[in-house]
């Protein structure tokens, strides 16, 4: 035994197991993403079937090739629906793995599908036409989620709760206002998707492996074909843009951020101490210790997935950061943080909906807890403003006056004495009294944009006709 053997017997012992045939079998295993984009199969026969007929119609494959090329297709997309796609890593990729059946199928001719075309434009292409697949369904499942958050605003537009800031309570709102304001959130993530959507509308098939082709090729005839806008206007470009998985990402994040937000109001709400809201059993456990429990688990989980779904947006910036032009082998790793926020985002947007639209809130706590520690000063403070003209510091100052004479009473500020009142300020009379009522106090906020029944009612009847909803009101 020479040195040299010993030395390839120690490393090939230390690779083991799974590598005992060597650097092959690393390269097989390190090179595979058949793995994770099978998940790309239709795609990639849409886009093969696409370029295809172009070239059968450019002349550039004879018409009889082309419809044993198609109809292999077909076939194999028959077989890959009814047993799903095999996975054998020497054959790399899907684009190989689909290519390689349809030479088993039809024999020689099935190579000339690749004419005019390489692997970096047709997986771009595939990607593409998947991730704008992604964005039109989280678009679609964020409507559903805002379905849900309307009609529990619509009947909760008098529903009085407690409005925070730093978590105090600071003044009334309406539950309908508060819903309202995730609402908000979600249309904003709705436009981010649609906005990705219209900027990834551009086909990349034709622009071959970074340089294009001197094939005759109708690069307009496929785009339409896959229902893209218009091709792609630079190929160096093309082939290395992963800019829409970045934007669907990204918009993912922002959205994921936002069901984060809604998630943990929902496990504070659901807390003892709050008690504004019983979740649905469906949605929430119980403990294997203490039978009283009844944890918030889906909401934690929507709260715990933002932290995936960001770092699969933080994944595909790291990985493109550095990369020069054209293609490079690192963008094989573009697929599975896309594939596994899309994953984690529609489960979370479904999850809520389901919370939202299933749970009961309680609105007596809700009203109780507003109506703890003089929410209403400020009202005090702008009647004095809008009735005698007092400059607004002034009347902060006596309304907080007041609010040390209500402690000091053991009483709510509408509840006062009026000589109590008096006695901090000579200006203020008996009709101030009605005015520091939750419910005075909620209908005042009449501002556009502000928390009174009245504009909530106007703002959730915008939203009805904005989702379609039937009998907008
Ligand atoms: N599996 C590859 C990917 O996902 C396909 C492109 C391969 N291109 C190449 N030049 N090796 O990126």
């Amino acid at each position: 035994m020479s040195v040299n053997d010993d030395r390839n017997g120690a490393s090939h012992a230390m690779w083991g197991g799974r590598f005992a045939e060597g650097p092959s079998a690393i390269m097989r295993e390190i090179n595979a993403s058949i793995p994770f984009d099978k998940a790309l199969w239709r795609e990639d026969i849409r886009g093969s079937k696409a370029h295809v007929a172009m070239l059968a119609a450019q002349g550039i494959v004879g018409e009889d090739d082309a419809r044993q090329i198609d109809e292999g297709l077909d076939a194999i997309a028959a077989e890959y629906e009814r047993d799903g796609v095999p996975e054998d890593w020497s054959l790399e990729d899907i684009h190989m793995t689909v290519e390689a059946r349809l030479t088993e199928l039809i024999g020689p001719v099935a190579g000339k599908l690749h004419t005019a075309r390489s692997r970096n434009d047709q997986v771009a292409t595939d990607f593409r036409l998947w991730t704008l697949d992604a964005m039109q369904a989280a678009e679609a499942g964020l409507a559903t989620l805002q379905r849900a958050l309307v009609t529990r605003a619509g009947e909760h537009a008098d529903t009085v709760m407690p409005g925070f800031t730093h978590l105090q309570a600071a003044q009334p709102v309406t539950l309908g206002h508060h819903l309202l304001a995730y609402y908000e959130m979600f249309r904003r993530d709705r436009s981010r998707f649609a906005d990705a959507r219209a900027r990834a509308d551009e086909c990349p098939l034709g622009s071959a492996a970074l340089a294009g082709t001197g094939f005759a090729i109708d690069r307009d005839a496929t785009a339409e074909a896959l229902g893209f806008a218009r091709p792609t206007s630079n190929s160096l470009d093309a082939v290395s843009d992963r800019d829409f998985a970045l934007d669907y990402l990204m918009a993912a994040s922002q959205c994921a951020l936002h069901l984060s937000r809604l998630a943990e109001e929902i496990i504070i709400w659901a807390s003892q101490p709050f008690g504004f809201v019983r979740l649905p059993d469906t949605l929430s456990t119980g403990s294997s210790i203490m039978p009283q429990k009844k944890n918030p688990d889906a909401a934690e989980l929507v709260r715990g997935h933002a932290g995936r779904i960001v770092g699969a947006a933080t994944a595909l910036m790291v990985t493109m950061k550095g990369l020069p032009l054209a293609y490079s082998k690192d963008m094989q790793d573009d697929k599975p943080p896309v594939f596994e926020a899309h994953g984690l985002l529609q489960l979370c947007l479904a999850a809520m909906e389901a919370m939202i639209a299933d749970c009961s809130f309680n609105e007596a706590r809700m009203r109780e807890v507003a109506g703890a520690g003089h929410p209403t000063a400020t009202d005090l403070a702008d009647w004095l403003v809008r009735t005698h003209g007092v400059p607004f510091r002034e009347a902060h100052h006596v309304a907080g006056a007041a609010v040390k004479a209500a402690d000091e009473h053991g009483c709510d500020l509408a509840d006062l004495p009026l000589d109590a009142l008096q006695a901090i300020d000579g200006r203020i009379d008996e009709s101030v009294r009605d005015l520091l009522t939750l419910d005075a106090s909620v209908a005042a906020r009449t501002s556009y944009g502000g928390a009174a029944p009245e504009r909530v009612r106007e703002q959730v009847a915008v939203a009805r006709e904005a989702l379609g909803m039937e009998d907008a009101r």
